[in-house]
């Protein structure tokens, strides 16, 4: 087995984490390529609960090394204090976690500027972000002028000169917006974000170098995508999106490997849906069997806490991100959570007004106006989390896998039951 990627296709919070976490018998690296600390994976690996944010999940195996790639923004005190949690409960990280140095900074003006927009534009406008400072610091990366990256902390005089040029734009431009602004300190912030420097230091590396030098070396690369395919920036539900690429399309941009050097692409979705924020979400269930859902999955973010919105499979959307993602099969997550409903739905078209709609629309207002049209499958009552093997679950539970897979025209090759590794179910090939 060679190289991996593993993505959600829905809107993030696929327990791509497990996925992640079961390969890593198969692979020696994993590569974070986009996002941030927005991010929130919960593994259960030898029955330890870690929670996972930055870092990437391969930290938790002793023999794998973990890089975060240029293309995630980095909240220098989220990290060291994600790493100070995980070493005390026994992760070893010398050695092992590679911080790209060309990955983009997050400063505290980049958390007030993500409030003002959350919290004082018109509601219309709040895209219920996980306020972690990603969509600020990620547009002062491609505006260019205030972008600061790893790299640039290492350099301290030519870094205290330079925020002293940004924090004084930024007070200005935060003075004018918020009447009881308490301006930003550029010397306060320099000394702070120095000292996160220091700390950092031995982790620090040239990602995409050091990737490529294990790859000469032979060894088996897994990049891990966070978020999901339907909250890119560019392939997603805009503006109701993150801000980076977290479809698979992102990996080269964020990794600096070229997709060539992939071969497995495996795309992650719920056996049902979810969304945390806002944006549109045709299946959506804002009622009793939505509600049930949320309780037997326990869909609570792991980042913010917030409750997540739940409805039926939307193999439209599953369709249309396995496209975008490259998905070359599909795991399916969580079928344990659909035990007891009677039917379950499917929605396998949309119409607007009447006229079948076949994708994805790229507007809002016209995503807004689709109504999905369901197939109605028969569910089952048995509980599925003891099924080992493909042949101990129920024939309905195979037959609706089977049927997600046919419907988003990709081969299901593993099945979720449980948060335990051994809960995993590979779907034998026909
Ligand atoms: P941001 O990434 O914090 O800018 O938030 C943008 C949108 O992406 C919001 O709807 C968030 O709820 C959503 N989002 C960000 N990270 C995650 C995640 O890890 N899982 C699910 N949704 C996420």
């Amino acid at each position: 087995m060679g190289s991996t990627c593993v993505v959600g296709l829905q809107w993030g919070d696929e327990a791509k984490g497990k996925i992640v976490d079961l390969l890593c018998d198969h692979h020696d690296v994993v590569v974070r390529y986009q996002g941030g600390a927005n991010a929130g994976h919960t593994v259960v690996h030898e029955g330890t609960t870690y929670k996972l944010s930055l870092v990437p999940t391969g930290i938790l195996r002793e023999n794998v090394d973990a890089v975060i790639g240029n293309g995630v923004v980095i909240h220098p005190p989220a990290l060291l204090k994600e790493i100070a949690g995980l070493t005390a409960q026994g992760v070893d990280f010398t050695g092992r976690l590679h911080v790209g140095d060309r990955a983009h900074v997050i400063l505290p003006y980049h958390l007030a500027e993500e409030r003002l927009t959350e919290e004082s534009s018109s509601a219309a406008d709040h895209l219920g972000t996980t306020r972690r400072g990603i969509g600020p610091c990620y547009k002062d990366k491609v505006g260019r002028v205030h972008g600061v990256r790893i790299a640039d902390l290492y350099h301290p005089a030519e870094f205290r000169e330079r925020l002293k040029r940004i924090v004084a734009f930024k007070n200005r431009l935060l003075a004018a917006m918020l009447p009881d602004f308490e301006p930003f300190d550029d010397a306060a912030i320099a000394e702070e974000y120095l000292g996160y420097a220091e700390e950092l230091r031995p982790y620090v590396a040239d990602a995409s170098s050091w990737v490529h030098a294990a790859i000469a070396q032979g060894r088996r690369l897994m990049f891990e995508g966070a978020q999901g395919s339907l909250l890119d920036v560019d392939h997603g539900t805009y503006p109701y999106v993150t801000s980076s690429n977290s479809s698979a399309v992102g990996v080269s941009p964020g990794s600096g490997v070229p997709c060539r050097n992939i071969d497995r692409w495996i795309g992650v979705v719920k056996a049902y849906t979810t969304r945390v924020g806002g944006g549109p979400f045709p299946t959506e269930q804002d009622n009793e069997i939505g509600e049930r859902i949320r309780q037997a999955g326990r869909e609570f973010g792991t980042v913010t806490g917030r409750p997540r919105r739940c409805g039926w499979f939307d193999a439209v959307a599953a369709r249309y991100s396995a496209r975008v993602s490259g998905s070359t099969e599909i795991a399916v997550m969580l079928l344990d959570v659909l035990s007891g409903i009677d039917e379950l739905k499917v929605a396998v078209a949309y119409e607007d007004e009447g006229v079948a709609v076949e994708t994805m629309p790229a507007s809002l207002v016209d995503y807004e106006r689709c109504k999905p049209v369901y197939e109605t499958l028969p569910g089952w009552s048995e509980d599925l989390t003891t099924a080992r093997s493909w042949s101990d679950l129920p024939t309905r539970a195979r037959e609706y896998v089977e049927y997600l897979g046919r419907r988003i025209g990709v081969p299901v090759s593993i099945v979720s039951v449980g948060p335990d590794r051994r809960q995993t179910i590979m779907v034998p090939r026909n």
